[in-house]
């Protein structure tokens, strides 16, 4: 009866557990589409921020969709018991970080599954938004019926989030495709109901098959990645331009444009600790996913080579001046989270470099990072962090960088050498105006 109920609903009550990247996003872009949602996140600073309209993060568009539905559809709450009861669909989106060994710590995942199991109140659909691996559905159900004080009935479904952080709000209303991992009609229907106002195809599979998806997707996007990179080492030893290579292979519908760029690598939250559980998982199911520990290695690879390119250029190290131009893993984010930056600035600190850096958003959560760490600045604006350095190294490809005053700058720095870790300044300008110009395969 409950279910009939809402299957023919069309605006629900959503617990979203969890205010990060995905959490925060899903709870407003659902409050936005008419749902009634309230989000909870065990950090109690967070959620005290987040009730004075304080984002945690900088997302562009989300503090507009934020303010828009506070209070008015959209709920924060560090309390997940006493919100459990209202809830009709719970959304799981908590950080699943990697472990030592390479595995998912789904630690918040089985804690949330017990409380929900001793506050079922009446049927819910227990959502699975964060990247899991394959299985964690199915331990997710039945850890709730382990633990659950009723006959109540319940459903487990996946629905692995797809968005880009910095494009985040975008991607979250224009998916490319919805995947809905599912065991019952109801949980279906339900999800269906959901995702109606959506564009895109809904792929219905069983929640194995969804979790799998999520895994193989950022996988294979890390390949893509790493594969151009490898390009761009050949292109650097034979005198060809990766470019050129990527825009030839991309104009093949079977290969695509996107995810061709050769660059000093992939960081952020998923990719690096996704394919880490994905080889873990698939060498726990009986598969040595070698190909993935290659994609991982060529990515490590990619950093220390563009550093030894700087190297060789600048000869010693010790005492050089480095100016770090973006420390955020991509642009529209400042999230750094296995940004490449942080290994580069690593290696050119223990050569004992000195790093001036800078980020149009990020310079926050870099100071956390590098908190303990001697010979680093962080400058105010570009040209304060180029002032008497020896290289440039661009990291980010935020786009004001293209515009730069590179006459001005020359005239700052102590040595004309600019390295291009996103192949994305303009290299004949560059070397116009009368710069060192070091790219990867260009
Ligand atoms: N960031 C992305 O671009 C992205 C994209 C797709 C999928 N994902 C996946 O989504 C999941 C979340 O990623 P994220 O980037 O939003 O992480 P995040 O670290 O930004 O946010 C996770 C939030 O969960 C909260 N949390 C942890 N344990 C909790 C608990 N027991 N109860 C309540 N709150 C709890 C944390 O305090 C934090 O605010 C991960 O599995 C990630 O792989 C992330």
């Amino acid at each position: 009866m409950e279910q009939e109920i809402l299957i023919n609903k069309k605006n629900y009550n959503i617990l979203v557990i969890g205010a990060g990247h995905v959490g925060l996003v899903t709870a407003a872009c659902f409050a936005e589409l008419g749902h009634n949602v309230i989000c909870v996140d065990n950090d109690r600073q967070k959620i005290k921020h987040l009730n004075k309209l304080k984002l945690p993060f900088y997302e562009p568009q989300l503090d507009r969709l934020v303010i828009k539905n506070f209070k008015k559809r959209l709920f924060f709450s560090s309390s997940l018991e006493k919100n459990i009861k209202e809830a009709e669909i719970i959304f799981i989106a908590v950080g699943t970080p990697p472990l030592p060994d390479g595995s998912a710590d789904l630690t918040s995942i089985e804690n949330i599954a017990t409380i929900i199991a001793s506050n079922l109140n009446s049927y819910k659909l227990i959502v699975e938004k964060s990247t899991v691996p394959v299985h964690t559905g199915k331990k997710i159900k039945e850890t709730i019926t382990k633990y659950k004080k009723n006959d109540l009935a319940f459903d487990v479904a996946s629905n692995p989030e797809f968005l880009r952080e910095g494009k985040a709000i975008y991607d979250f209303f224009n998916p490319d495709r919805i995947v809905i991992g599912v065991e019952t009609k109801c949980a279906e229907k339900i999800l269906k109901n959901i995702y109606a106002p959506f564009k895109a195809p809904i792929v219905v599979t069983n929640i194995n098959t969804a979790e799998l998806i999520k895994h193989a997707s950022n996988s294979f996007l890390a390949t893509k990645i790493s594969f151009i990179n490898a390009i761009s080492k050949i292109c650097d030893l034979c005198g060809a331009n990766v470019k050129k290579v990527a825009d030839a292979l991309g104009l093949d519908k079977r290969i695509g444009k996107s995810f061709l760029d050769a660059g000093v690598g992939y960081g952020g939250f998923c990719f690096p600790k996704d394919l880490e559980a994905f080889i873990y998982i698939s060498k726990k199911l009986g598969y040595d996913f070698a190909l993935l520990k290659e994609v991982k290695r060529i990515n490590e690879e990619q950093k220390l080579y563009f550093v030894e390119k700087i190297k060789e250029k600048l000869w010693v190290l010790k005492n050089k001046k480095i100016a770090i131009l973006g420390l955020s893993f991509k642009p529209q984010t400042d999230d750094m989270r296995f940004a490449p930056s942080i290994d580069i600035i690593g290696a050119f600190l223990s050569e004992g470099s000195i790093i001036k850096a800078y980020d149009p958003k990020a310079i926050g959560q870099a100071k956390k990072i590098f908190s303990k760490k001697d010979n680093i600045y962080f400058a105010t604006n570009p040209y304060d962090a180029v002032k008497n350095c020896d290289c440039l190294c661009l990291l980010t490809e935020w786009e004001e960088f293209k515009n730069l005053d590179f006459k001005k700058i020359k005239k700052l720095m102590n040595t004309a050498l600019i390295a291009d870790g996103r192949n994305f300044l303009d290299k004949e300008k560059l070397q116009k105006i009368g710069f060192d110009y070091i790219g990867l395969g260009v």
